[in-house]
């Protein structure tokens, strides 16, 4: 589903031994960045130090992700996710992203740190990118932002009651 004329429908893949690390401030600023962030990125490290991750948001991303993801954070707990970035260039790359709070040595979250690795191709494929192109519909089909975030939310709910499970046992699930 291409929203945005600034994206060019180019997807880069990552090889199997990358990893993608960022760590983060409370509030979602970027503090730090590995070389391979950068490179998928396309941004500069002056660009992202101090910045919002949503900086690489990609346009398709459901919000009803990013709340289950926040939601998860700040209880405390991590959460594994697909995730589709976008580059500075208007690229995209699909990660599976683990994103935990980091805490300091009295167990107080100071911030939150992902790595992401290359996702399973079929999985990405088969299930996640159906999976939010529903979760997008279902954001989209009503009237406010508001209702929208809510009915993306319940979809969500819903597929994890069908499968009886949360949110990181459906992804580890689906296969690694
Ligand atoms: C440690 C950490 C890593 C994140 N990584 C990404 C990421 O790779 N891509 C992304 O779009 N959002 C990432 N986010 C979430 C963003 O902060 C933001 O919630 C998301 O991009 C949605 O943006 P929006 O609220 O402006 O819609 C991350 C947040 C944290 C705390």
């Amino acid at each position: 589903m291409k929203q945005d004329a600034s994206l060019t429908g180019r997807a880069l893949k990552m090889a199997a031994d990358e990893i993608i690390v960022t760590k983060t401030d409370l509030d979602g600023r970027i503090k730090y960045g590995n070389r391979t962030f950068y490179k998928f990125a396309g941004y500069s490290e002056a660009d992202c130090i101090g910045t919002q991750h949503n900086i690489i948001r990609h346009p398709d991303m459901p919000r009803s992700v990013f709340k289950l993801f926040w939601d998860t954070l700040k209880s405390g707990e991590e959460i594994f996710a697909y995730v589709n970035n976008r580059s500075k260039n208007g690229d995209h790359y699909w990660v599976l992203a683990h994103v935990s709070p980091s805490r300091n040595t009295s167990g107080e979250v100071v911030g939150y740190h992902s790595n992401r690795r290359a996702p399973n191709e079929r999985v990405l494929s088969d299930v996640i990118e159906p999976l939010y192109d529903k979760l997008l519909q279902a954001e989209r089909s009503v009237a406010s932002p508001k209702e929208g975030l809510a009915a993306g939310a319940k979809a969500i709910d819903d597929l994890l009651s069908e499968n009886k499970a949360t949110f990181n046992q459906f992804i580890f699930s689906l296969g690694v």
